[in-house]
């Protein structure tokens, strides 16, 4: 089974560590075969949620991303961490991504990991993201947490990281949030 894999980074920022991370994860998922695409969030540039323009009918960039991640069967979140928490713009998203009557992350699968310049690598971030989507009936696995710590040394010039353990556990993320993906599906 080929699964549709889409990936988000909640940092808009071009040089972002978080776009790094994702990189490297989507092409994890590439490389297992899925069907990969990345939801750039900049590019997008969605408005801030708001029920007026909601009721108005969404705009074109907000029915973009809800059919991208409609049709998607795993997604792949890379959180920068902002005050203890997700940024605005990943948590503008889910807004829009769960409004209108429709949740379209219901019942998918996430694989969320992020990376930060602190020690913590996104520790807090992870925890609000993971109840936020829990809240959505999103899937997420326990285990293994991919904490990218002191983000400016995690990369070498090619993207790829540095830290061979923190690269295994990002696989081993990817790689068994796909077969659970793939086990459930199956099934359903
Ligand atoms: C508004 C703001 C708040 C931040 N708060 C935290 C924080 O709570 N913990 C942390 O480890 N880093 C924090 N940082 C530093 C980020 O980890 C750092 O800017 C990182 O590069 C952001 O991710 P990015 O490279 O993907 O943009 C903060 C940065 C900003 C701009």
């Amino acid at each position: 089974m080929k699964l549709n894999i889409v990936g988000l980074s909640g940092s808009l920022r071009r040089d972002s560590y978080n776009r790094k991370a994702l990189a490297v994860a989507q092409s994890i998922a590439c490389e297992a075969g899925a069907d990969v695409r990345e939801i750039d969030l900049k590019t997008l540039n969605l408005p801030l949620y708001d029920g007026d323009i909601e009721k108005e009918g969404f705009p074109e960039n907000v029915e973009k991303i809800r059919s991208l991640v409609r049709e998607a069967d795993v997604i792949l979140f890379a959180t920068p961490e902002y005050n203890h928490s997700v940024s605005g713009a990943m948590k503008n998203a889910i807004d829009w991504l769960s409004t209108g009557g429709e949740n379209v992350l219901d019942g998918k699968f996430a694989a969320i990991f992020g990376a930060s310049t602190g020690l913590y690598g996104t520790l807090r971030a992870q925890l609000h993201l993971r109840q936020i989507l829990t809240a959505l009936n999103v899937v997420m696995l326990p285990h293994p947490q991919v904490f990218i710590r002191t983000a400016r040394e995690a990369f070498d010039e090619n993207g790829s990281l540095k830290d061979q353990k923190v690269f295994t556990q990002l696989k081993s993320l990817i790689q068994r949030t796909m077969d659970l993906a793939v086990v459930i599906k199956n099934k359903s």
